[in-house]
């Protein structure tokens, strides 16, 4: 079976614009998936569908705005009514540096918002019909910070922890339904995100 027969013909990709999740929708375009994609910039996003539209031959649907917010969550679940939904990339993510307690107590619950309760609220709209059809995928970011406690990034570490463990559930209760999951770990990565200059909301701890 090909990578279109059994994640295609669509995938929905998450944090789509920059970096890593940027990247994704480079390859998974190069395997021939149309993308639905979502970001926080549209020009960006906008150029990266145009881009990997005339060069692979794909098609593409792009929604931006905040993936925590119920209106654009609804955009994405317009859009994939209408589709063959094969595969989901959860790439969005939220980190803040700083000693815990002296980090706002809102932008620990927003990590918590963008990294935790919007994937698993994507999860749990958009998997069901691959489960109905017997195939699919699910891709999650979790990091190295899951692995282990990480000062300074306490709330982000605590997400990327649960975002593994998750996964790896998940892979167990979809695996005899056909639907696979898996928990991608980066190490530090040059990406946006982590450069000094960043405009990008998503800074990334370097270890
Ligand atoms: N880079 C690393 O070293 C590293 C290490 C371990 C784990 N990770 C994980 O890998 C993932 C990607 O990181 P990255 O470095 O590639 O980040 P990035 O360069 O900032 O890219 C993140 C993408 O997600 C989008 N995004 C962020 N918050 C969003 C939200 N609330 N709603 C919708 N879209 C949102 C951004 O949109 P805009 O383009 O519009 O800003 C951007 O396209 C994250 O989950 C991160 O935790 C990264």
């Amino acid at each position: 079976m090909s990578f279109p027969q059994r994640y295609g013909p669509w995938a929905l990709v998450v944090g789509a614009a920059l970096g890593l999740g940027a990247e994704f929708c480079r390859q998974l375009a190069e395997r021939g998936l149309s993308l639905v994609m979502v970001a926080l910039e549209k020009d960006e996003l906008d150029t990266l569908a145009t881009d990997l539209a005339d060069r692979y031959g794909i098609r593409t649907h792009t929604v931006t705005g905040d993936i925590t917010a119920p209106e654009v969550l609804e955009s994405v679940a317009l859009l994939v009514d209408d589709i063959e939904l094969g595969l989901i990339v959860y790439n969005a993510g939220l980190s803040v540096c700083g000693m815990w307690l002296d980090t706002p107590l809102e932008r620990h619950l927003k990590t918590i918002d963008i990294n935790v309760t919007a994937m698993m609220t994507v999860l749990h709209r958009f998997v069901p019909p691959m489960i109905d059809r017997g195939r699919g995928g699910v891709i999650l970011l979790s990091s190295m910070s899951g692995l282990l406690g990480t000062p300074m990034y306490a709330s982000y570490a605590g997400t990327k922890a649960l975002t593994l463990n998750l996964a790896e559930s998940l892979w167990d209760e979809w695996r005899p339904h056909g639907v696979d999951v898996v928990a991608v770990v980066p190490g530090p990565t040059d990406t946006p995100a982590t450069a000094p200059t960043s405009r990008a909301r998503s800074a990334i701890p370097r270890r």
